[in-house]
């Protein structure tokens, strides 16, 4: 079945994204408001929100994963480990999955992908082990298939994402320092092959230099990439 509806996919500053389905699912992945200097201040997430999708346990993806958690009613998905960390800052509905896992919510088909990146949750208590960074494949019935790369290098089984998933929309890192710069995007598009870029994880701190007019002019014809502000939307 096809749908006219769109998905509608809102930048909310760093690697924070609401996707909101045309059969009414939303989905807020990596959840950074309070101390994210990129949040557009005025914006408020649906009341409604389905799922908190997490990519991994740094502060800058999570620190606000359990009050928006608490105050929505929401579940969250993460790795087993995130997932547990995540149930004992009293959230009550975790779903603890893993890699190459599908878990579906509405009308959205969610996977944990591979990503290469560090993952360890700080809190007063010290670091604790809360499994590897991962990303997500988001297939929206009748409609496109998503890719939030979470924090990640790029990596040769991007090619493997392509050929499993075929994301049409791929949510790629570019500030570079913790992540992919726009070189190292350019060449995961080159892999991945999606119709549109929206660049994340960029212009939050001064250390995240790259931006997407450096990615536009390094990848290859065929990817658009979509110089977007933080509360900007995109629908596919
Ligand atoms: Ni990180
Ligand atoms: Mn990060």
């Amino acid at each position: 079945m096809t749908t006219t509806a769109k998905t509608r996919i809102t930048w909310l500053g760093h690697a924070t994204v609401l996707i909101q389905t045309p059969k009414g699912t939303n989905l807020l992945i990596d959840p950074f408001i309070q101390h994210n200097p990129k949040y557009p201040k005025d914006f408020e997430l649906p009341s409604k929100l389905d799922a908190i999708l997490l990519t991994h346990g740094h502060g800058d993806h999570m620190s606000d994963a359990a009050p928006v958690a608490k105050e929505h009613g929401t579940k969250v998905v993460a790795i087993y480990e995130l997932a547990d960390y995540i149930a004992g800052q009293g959230v009550k509905e975790t779903v603890g999955m893993n890699l190459g896992g599908t878990v579906t919510i509405g009308d959205a088909a969610v996977t944990m992908v591979d990503a290469k990146h560090s993952s360890g949750a700080q809190d007063e208590k010290g670091v604790h082990y809360v499994g590897v960074a991962a990303g997500y494949v988001i297939s929206i019935e009748g409609g496109p298939v998503l890719y939030h790369a979470g924090d990640t290098c790029v990596f040769g089984d991007m090619t493997l994402i392509h050929q499993l998933y075929k994301p049409t929309v791929a949510m790629l890192p570019i500030g570079g320092f913790y992540t992919m710069d726009p070189k190292e995007a350019a060449f995961a598009s080159g892999l991945l092959k999606p119709e549109v870029i929206l660049p994340i994880h960029w212009g939050t701190f001064p250390p995240l230099v790259g931006t997407p007019e450096q990615l536009a002019a390094l990848v290859e014809p065929g990817a658009k990439v979509v110089n977007w502000k933080p509360g900007d939307g995109f629908e596919a």
